[in-house]
């Protein structure tokens, strides 16, 4: 199941019921001005508002670059720095420094029983050799130009929760965080504040629905099918009761019908 929100995610993420998420991925503005919304960097509020949605043994993944990187760790009481390689960025021709191919992607757990699915082989060391998708740098095109891959997110997802667990994505931008989640049989809850992006992120999340990955399970069933966990019933009660007192509306939101 999903439910995505069209608005800002500081006063949404405040809506939703304590210990009710088991892993928050916060990829926030970084200010390097890609767009608009990326002036400056903005969003570290969300680190504090994650940790009390958390439930005992859940995570925080938050990914920045360099240039943020004290800042986010500041508001983070980090576990682990991943450095995340992306082998396929494009050689600048006059770049007069390193050329800049990199980003960190850091984790925070909460409590205990922690979820850790240790990922295999290589795939398990602090260097991640990820590549980028099409799309980014593609400024001119529809695609979300932080967009992230979704092998990254899926190497995420599937090493710090399980199936049927919930992951919380305030900032999902074209929703890559969804299109993982969904793929691997979790519930997803994401918000995005650009009437821009939200199309992007719903129509992909929908179609990652209907797409079985080549990752998953060959059991794998649609979402639709599986009875609403506790937690996610909480969640979608919490949210009637928000609209009903007139206090928040969920704008945009996909709630799956039976099929
Ligand atoms: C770095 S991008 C996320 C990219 C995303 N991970 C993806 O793969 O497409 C950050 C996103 O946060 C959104 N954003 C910024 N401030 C926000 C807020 N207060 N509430 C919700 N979304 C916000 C921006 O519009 C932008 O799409």
């Amino acid at each position: 199941m999903f439910t995505l929100h069209n608005g800002d995610c500081i006063p949404f993420m405040r809506s939703l019921p304590p210990k009710s998420i088991h892993l928050a991925f916060l990829d926030i503005p970084y200010g390097l001005g890609v767009a608009d919304w990326d002036k400056s960097i903005s969003g570290l509020e969300a680190f504090e508002i994650a940790r009390s949605l958390l439930v005992d043994g859940g995570s925080i993944y938050a990914t920045c670059t360099f240039h943020i990187l004290d800042q986010v760790r500041a508001v983070m009481n980090v576990r682990r720095i991943i450095s995340w390689c992306k082998p396929n960025l494009p050689l600048r021709k006059n770049m007069q420094d390193w050329e800049w191919s990199t980003e960190f992607v850091l984790w925070e757990t909460i409590g205990e029983p922690r979820v850790f699915n240790k990922p295999q082989g290589e795939a398990s060391r602090y260097y991640w050799r990820i590549h980028v998708e099409n799309g980014f740098l593609n400024k001119d095109g529809n695609d979300h130009p932080a967009r992230k891959p979704v092998q990254l997110l899926k190497r995420i997802i599937s090493t710090s929760t399980n199936e049927g667990d919930v992951v919380l994505d305030p900032f999902m931008g074209s929703g890559t965080a969804g299109v993982a989640a969904v793929q691997l049989d979790r519930d997803f809850i994401g918000c995005e504040i650009s009437a821009k992006h939200f199309p992007e992120a719903e129509s992909r999340i929908k179609s990652a629905v209907l797409s079985p990955s080549f990752f998953t399970p060959a059991n794998n069933r649609l979402p639709l099918d599986v009875p609403g966990s506790p937690a996610q019933q909480a969640l979608f009660a919490a949210e009637a009761e928000v609209a009903e007192d007139g206090v928040s509306e969920i704008t945009g939101g996909v709630k799956p019908q039976n099929v």
